[in-house]
This record gives structure tokens, sequence and C-alpha cells, in this order.
């Protein structure tokens, strides 16, 4: 695999430093549940289906170190509060501990059926693709974002591996830039062609019909079917509508949410605004300026074309 987001050491988790990238390639050594907190709630390690991984190898280093496991359960939980695989990774943790279960092997099953998870539904995502395809996608779904491959950006991988002629147009997604930095640096290292956009040319591209599909990743789905993902992700799909051009969500069955019936009912993160008021270190806001600052926002079941999991394609009710 050309890119990997943790590796797990036994006694140690070893994380590539994404707020680093695409400048340069840092791994950082933890050896505590409160490091792996703090490089989730940081962003060192980011994407639903990761964050839930590694909160699960969080888990094995603070009750194996002896620590309450109540106390490194909810320390893990209150870092990021959207995305629902780090709720549904502790919960299995927490049962498995309960069960007299090897901790261990179960953090290590976690991360394999993810990539197994983003494999199959890489086949099943592609192979609804045509031939040739313009992709518009927000964020980083790929192998920095899970256990590898991706979601999203698993299934145009795999297009790509099938053979399909893929162009993907990359939003740059602000203010954190998962998509010029993370996505681009991985579409790069697969030589998958893509050019990067800033996130408002998304519109203007697809009245050009210069789109052929828009695909992103999910952070928490309800039981309708309404979808929180990356700030942006609402106003692709009210776009893609418009412009009647397939939006589809690929995610794993462990990114719903059983307990949630509607989007409205979803943590919504809101981080500082000083992510917003600045760019690369550099200030682009008048500092006496207040900024708003949601990191993911809801799209509602009716915009979305159809939800690619590993068990199949779930498509709303005519
Ligand atoms: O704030 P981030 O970078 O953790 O947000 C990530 C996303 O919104 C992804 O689209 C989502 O987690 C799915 S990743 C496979």
């Amino acid at each position: 695999m050309k890119v990997k987001a943790f590796e797990w050491k036994g006694d140690r988790l070893f994380l590539l430093d994404q707020r680093r990238l695409p400048q340069e390639e840092v791994w950082l050594e933890l050896t505590t549940y409160k490091q792996v907190a703090e490089a989730i709630k940081n962003m060192v390690v980011r994407g639903a289906p990761a964050i839930g991984c590694v909160a699960a190898y969080g888990f094995v280093l603070g009750v194996k170190s002896g620590e309450d496991h109540t106390v490194v359960y909810e320390t893990l939980k209150n870092t990021r509060p959207t995305a629902y695989n780090l709720f549904w990774a502790l919960d299995r943790m927490l049962k498995a501990l309960k069960e007299g279960k090897d901790l261990e092997k179960e953090a290590i099953s976690i991360e394999e059926e993810d990539l197994q998870a983003n494999m199959r539904m890489g086949q099943i995502g592609a192979e609804l693709l045509p031939d040739r395809v313009r992709i518009l996608t927000h964020c980083n779904t790929g192998a920095l974002a899970t256990a590898g491959w991706g979601t999203a950006l698993g299934v145009i991988r795999s297009a790509h591996y099938m053979g399909k002629e893929v162009f993907v147009w990359v939003d740059e997604t602000r203010p954190y830039l998962q998509g010029s930095r993370l996505t681009a640096w991985e579409l790069l290292k697969e030589d998958i062609p893509h050019k990067i956009i800033t996130d408002s040319t998304a519109g203007f591209l697809m009245a050009k019909g210069l789109v052929d599909c828009v695909i992103v990743g999910a952070d928490r789905i309800t039981k309708r079917g309404d979808v929180a993902n990356k700030i942006g992700t609402y106003s692709l799909s009210v776009l893609a509508k418009v412009h009647g051009i397939p939006f589809y969500v690929v995610a794993p069955t462990s990114t719903f949410d059983p307990n949630i019936a509607e989007g409205w009912q979803i943590p919504i993160e809101e981080r500082s605004e000083d992510e917003v008021k600045s760019c690369g270190g550099c200030q682009i806001a008048p500092k006496g300026s207040q900024a708003l600052h949601y990191a993911f926002d809801v799209t509602p079941a009716e915009n979305i074309t159809a939800i690619i999991t590993e068990k199949g394609v779930l498509k709303p009710p005519l």
C-alpha cells in the first residue's frame, strides 16, 4: 500500500502527522492513550474511519497501562463529536473488555475490517461508474482517512485500477485544506489525473458540463439517510441536484448511527475561528473580525442518489 495513516507496533502507535502534509512526511510515536486523544483532537489523524481505528488502539494503550477503563473511554470519546466511527469503535472495545476478549486483537480486527470494507466499497462503487468519468470530490476520504484504500477516494482508486478513465476535480476544502493538501497528495502518488479547484468553482464547472458525478464520504449517517460530512458537502449536493448530476456517498456501515433518526440531531463540531482567519500560519483576515467555523454540515437524504456501503448500495425510496 502506497499510503498509510497509522501503524500499530504491539506496544505503541505510529501516526503520520497529517498537519504537515504535503510538505513533509513525519511519523509521531505515541505510547499513551492521552497522546492518542490529543492527536485526534489536534487532527494529526483525521477522517472518520481512521479516527475510530486509532481510538481503539488508544483504548488498548490506556487499559494495558492500568488506567481506569471508564476514564480512558471518556477521554478518547471527548475528542471530536461528529465522526460516528469514533463512538462505534470505542463501544466495541468496551464490549470486548467486558466480555474478557483480547483487546489488542479486537483493535486489530477493527482496522482489518475497515480495510476490507473499503476494498469492497471500492469494487461496488467503481462498477457503478461509466468507463470515462469526471468526478468531483470533497475533503480527503482516502487511505489517510481510513485503515487504507479509502471510501469515496477508494471508489476513485478502484475505478482507476479497473482501467476506467478517471479524472478528479479536487475541492481544496477550506479551511483545513484536506482536498488540496491530502487528496491531491494521494492522487499524485497513484498517477490519477486531477486538478485542484477552489471550493467556489464547483458550481461553475457543473454549469459548464464538466462534472459527471460527485463522490464524497461521511462522518455520520442517520436512520433516514441524512449525511454529516465536511462543511461544503451540503452545498455540493444542492448544486448537483440543480444540474442533474449523480451525488454518491461512500461509507462503511460503522458510520451509520442507529440512535439518530434525522440530520438535525447530529452533533456538529465547531472549530477555532483562527483556522478560518489564518492559512499556513499567515493571517488572512482582520484580527478584529469574528469568524464562524462549522467543521461539518448535513446533506438530506433527498439530495443523495445512493449511499455505497460494503454491504451494498442504498437508494432513497422513489
Ligand atoms: O475534519 P476531518 O478531516 O476529520 O473530516 C473528514 C471528512 O469529512 C471525511 O469526508 C469523512 O470523515 C469520511 S473519511 C473516509
